[in-house]
Order: C-alpha cells, then structure tokens, then sequence
C-alpha cells in the first residue's frame, strides 16, 4: 500500500510523477478545471469552510480523510482501485483471456464515447445543482449537497485522467469539451436529457440523489466489470463514494416522509391543502416527483433491444453489474422476452439476451430502487394510514426505446394519447405543485436548526452530532 500525499497538487496512486508528459498535460487542464468550478458550480460558499471528506487512498479502512476544507482548495486526486492479480475477462467472446492494460485499437473509438458520456454527467450534476445552497434545510444538508458536488468533480477527474492517460489528443480535446458543454443549455448541451433538468428545489435533489445517482450506480458497476482494467478500477474505487450520494437521497426522501406524517397526525388530515398550509409536503406531491425522476432515469439505460448493447457485452466493454451472479457469461444462444408496445396492447418480441443488457439491467435498477419506496412505505404503514408510494411501469412516460412515445398510464396499460395529455399532469410535479415547493425552499443555516418540511437526521457525519456546525459560513 502505498502513501499518498493528499496535499499534492493532484493526489493519486497512478504514480503520475513517473510519467511528466501526462502529469504536465493533467496540470494544464487543472486551471480550466477551477474555472469552471467558480463559474459552474455552488453559487457562493466558495468561502465557507465545510466539512468534507476527501478520498487520500483505495485502503478500504481509511480511504478518506474528514476535515473542514474551502471548496476550491478540495484536493481532487485520481484514485485507482487496487488491482486484481491475473485477472482475466469475466463475460463475453473473449471470456477468459487476460484483462486489457492498454485499449485494443478497434475498440478505441467506442470505449473513449463510453467514458466521455459517463464523464459528462458528473459536472452536469453539480451544475444543475449550483443553486441549492441557498435554500438548504440545515447545514447537515448543505455539507451534503457539497460533499456530492465535490465527488462528482472527482468522478470528472477519474474520467478525465483516462481519457489523457489512454486516448492520446483526441482524449485531451475531450477532456476540454467536458467543461465546454453545460448543463441545460440551448447551444451545446450535456449529452444525456436527464442531465439537463433543472434541480432548483431539494425534493428534486434528493429524488435526483436516489433515482439518479443510482443509475450512476450500475452504469458503474457495468464498467467495473470491463476487460479495460483502469476503467475497471476505476468504477470500483467511485462506487465507494457514489453509496453516499444515494444515501442522502434516501435518507432525505425518508426525513420529508417523517416530516409529513408527524404533520398529518398533529392536523388530524392528509387533506394536501391542509398540511401543505401546516408547511409540509403532502405524500401525493411526493409520488409525482418520483413519478418524474424515476422515468427520467429509466431512459439514461438505452434502448430496450440494442445492437451497441449486445456488441459492449460481446467485446467485453461492458458487463452486467456483479457479472459473478450469473451462471452464463458467454449468452451466446440465450434469449429475452422483451414486452413491445403493439396495436394499443403489448406484445412479446423474442431478442437474443445481448440485445437486450440494457432492459435487463434496467429492471434490476427498477428492483433496487423499489428497496427504497419499501423503507418509505413502512414508515406510512407504521402509522396505519393506507397510502402508499408506487414505482410507475418502466413503460410509463419513456423517451428512449421500443416505449418512447407510446402513452400509458403510470401502471405501464397503453391508453389513447387524448387520455395521457388529459392526466399527465396529475402523475408529473403541476405547475402548481413547482410553485409551493419552491416557496418551502427558506436556506436554514445555524447548527442544529431545521427546515419546517423534512424531520432531522438520525445521526450526523462521521461520529459528529446532528447539531454540529457542518459549514462554517465565512
Ligand atoms: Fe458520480
Ligand atoms: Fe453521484
């Protein structure tokens, strides 16, 4: 195990001083890097001391260090997992052969649009959040919503340091045209839509930190799982950090639920205008924001049948999330039963199981996310009162794949598109329901005190109180 010096310009354990020309060229985009930081990313705060964990090694007992750091001085070091000793591919046509250090040329071009596309979506988050900081309910939340926002420039890094390391000037003009693009605008865009959403308001936030960082989860998990082992590595190692973005979009979802049910029980109501006049968020709001962001992330997982899909898994760049648990990494002959929309009813279309890795893995996102709704729902149920949260289908309100453009209602029936554009708006956030909650959003910042809609934590960070002073406002 080797030490790191984490006050190092850019920590790594990739041995970067061995290699001058990469550490000269990482230098040089670090300035662009910071710019973008100032200009993109939290509004103000940039002052403030607040206290972060930052990544300093891969040794999973110490792996981070806590400390009160200004933003812009974080030290966003690249971070490899450890290897695995003659590890070898574990899925696909070249199952077995030993893993890839250096990218075959054929594959070139398709790794350096993966990597370019997983690393866009790590700034574009932290500028769509940019201006939450000031309406965070407590300063136990606004520590987090830093915390997230640092790892995910850490993740740019992690993506940036590959595309320098393995794709030569094509890897660096890349690297430069993941701080040109922005989020949500109209001339150059981030490449993902889900990625362009505004999140001005922390329900959003927290449902983005659940439903979409855990996309981010099994788009991670895939390339863990990839024949190019820095890649690999890689993931593995964000994983780590990518476990507590979704645990605040969890525990923050869960807080709003407690916050509401005490208000329903002191009111005596769950009429929506009656606790939303006690300030709190009524449970039916809550669905449509779920409603909102689970579909979103449906799409972020491609097309149900895909032929870029099947040739990932063939070619080994990309294998099912813990590719272990299955019997089968070669799936030469296995088939899928993909459900197509047809005629206003749905119809069965038999893919080989290649096609279709991204409905598979889709569902299994769908299943760990349904983890979530269960922990929420018991705390409902705990109460005795009968509502319930509910996953819509993974056909409902799709924009990619055999789905998109097929109306149905959230339980994924095909209905007339008269009827879709008639309901629509009592499944998604109205206009209405984006009104009040912005009006919620009053910034609570002196330790210890919380916003009137979301219940405190249960506990605080890293052993530290719930009242602790989690930024100190310079
Ligand atoms: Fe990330
Ligand atoms: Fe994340």
């Amino acid at each position: 195990m080797t030490t790191i010096d984490y006050q190092d310009r850019i920590p790594n354990n990739v041995d970067l001083a061995a290699n001058r020309t990469l550490q000269r060229a990482l230098e040089q985009w670090q300035p662009a890097f910071l710019r973008w930081w100032q200009e993109l990313g939290p509004t103000d705060f940039q002052a403030s001391d607040v206290y972060l964990r930052t990544a300093i090694s891969v040794d999973a007992k110490g792996w981070a260090h806590y400390d009160y750091v200004r933003m812009p001085d974080y030290r966003w070091g690249i971070f490899l997992a450890e290897p695995e000793r003659d590890r070898t591919i574990g899925f696909g046509d070249d199952m077995g052969q030993p893993v890839w250090q250096q990218i075959p040329g054929e594959y070139r071009s398709t790794l350096r649009r993966l990597i370019v596309t997983q690393g866009d979506t790590e700034p574009a988050s932290v500028e769509q959040q940019r201006l939450l900081g000031h309406s965070a309910p407590s300063l136990y939340d606004l520590r987090n919503l830093f915390q997230v926002n640092v790892e995910e420039g850490r993740h740019l890094w992690a993506m940036v340091y590959l595309l320098h390391a393995y794709f030569g000037r094509d890897g660096r003009e890349e690297a430069e045209a993941l701080l040109q693009r922005h989020s949500g605008a109209a001339d150059n865009p981030r490449i993902l839509s889900t990625f362009n959403e505004p999140i001005n308001d922390w329900l959003s936030f927290f449902m983005f930190t659940f439903f979409t960082d855990r996309d981010g989860k099994f788009q991670l998990k895939s390339f863990a799982e990839s024949s190019f082992d820095p890649l690999a590595r890689t993931c593995r190692f964000m994983l780590t950090e990518e476990a507590h973005h979704m645990f605040v979009g969890d525990t923050g979802i869960s807080r709003i639920v407690r916050r509401t049910l005490e208000v329903m029980a002191e009111r005596n109501s769950d009429d929506p205008a009656t606790i939303r006049n006690a300030g709190a968020i009524d449970l039916p709001t809550i669905q449509r924001y779920l409603n909102f962001w689970f579909s979103s992330s449906l799409d972020l997982f491609g097309a149900d049948s895909s032929s870029n899909a099947a040739a990932y898994f063939a070619n080994g760049l990309k294998g099912r999330p813990d590719e272990k648990k299955y019997a089968d990494h070669v799936e030469r002959e296995t088939t899928y039963d993909l459900e197509v929309p047809a005629d206003g009813g749905v119809r069965i279309e038999r893919v080989p199981l290649r096609n279709a890795m991204n409905e598979f893995v889709r569902l299994s996102y769908a299943e760990d996310c349904e983890k979530g709704l269960a922990r929420w729902n018991r705390l409902i149920a705990a109460t005795g009162h009968p509502f319930r949260f509910a996953l819509p289908s993974v056909r409902f309100r799709r924009t990619v794949g055999s789905w998109a453009g097929t109306a149905t209602d959230p339980n994924g029936t095909p209905i007339p598109a008269s009827e879709y554009d008639a309901q629509i708006a009592g499944w998604l956030p109205s206009a209405n329901d984006r009104v009040f909650i912005l009006s919620l959003m009053q910034g609570v910042f002196e330790p210890g005190k919380m916003a009137g809609w979301i219940a405190p934590p249960d506990k605080g960070i890293k052993d530290r109180p719930t009242d602790y002073e989690y930024v100190r406002l310079n």
